[in-house]
């Protein structure tokens, strides 16, 4: 209903490439977990955090991690649709070494993130909005990475 819609919106209003979005969400993440870093194996390769956010499998990742954004906006009607995805997607982050509280720190940098990007139109209950979808992505996904 009316949360699907702000999603939706503010979503679209990012524009077609959300990579640049997730750079800075990334960003803001390293910036409050900087250890998260050292899970990328590449980043032996990596002078400086600078280096890495700039390598092309950091780029690959950012990517995929707004592909998955996207797929949650796009299926808001039925994301139980997504659970056997998500659930793989935690158990595959448990083996990489991401721990499950980290999910939430990504969570914190998905609302920097959406609050630089959207400026005044950044309200409260878009943030509610938000942090309610995403909590139902990471539910899933720490599901897979219990199991
Ligand atoms: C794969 C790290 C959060 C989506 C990976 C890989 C690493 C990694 C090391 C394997 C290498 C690669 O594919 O680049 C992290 C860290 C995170 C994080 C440190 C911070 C907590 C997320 C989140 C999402 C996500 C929140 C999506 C909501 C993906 C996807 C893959 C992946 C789609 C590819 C899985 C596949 O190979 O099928 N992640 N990740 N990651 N990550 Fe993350």
């Amino acid at each position: 209903e009316k949360e699907k819609e702000m999603i939706r919106d503010s979503w679209e209003s990012l524009g077609r490439n959300k990579v640049p979005h997730g750079m800075v969400m990334f960003s803001r993440l390293f910036e409050l977990e900087p250890a998260l870093l050292g899970l990328f194996q590449y980043n032996i390769s990596c002078g400086s955090t600078q280096d890495c956010l700039a390598s092309p499998e950091f780029l690959d990742h950012v990517t995929k991690v707004m592909l998955v954004v996207d797929a949650a906006v796009s299926h808001l009607d039925d994301l139980l649709s997504l659970e056997d995805f998500l659930l793989n997607l935690g158990r595959k982050h448990q083996a990489v070494g991401v721990d499950t509280q980290s999910f939430a720190v990504v969570g914190e940098s998905l609302l920097y993130m959406l609050q630089c990007a959207l400026g005044a139109t950044y309200t409260a209950p878009l943030r509610q909005a938000w942090l309610n979808m995403y909590s139902v992505v990471v539910s899933a996904m720490s599901r897979g990475w219990a199991q």
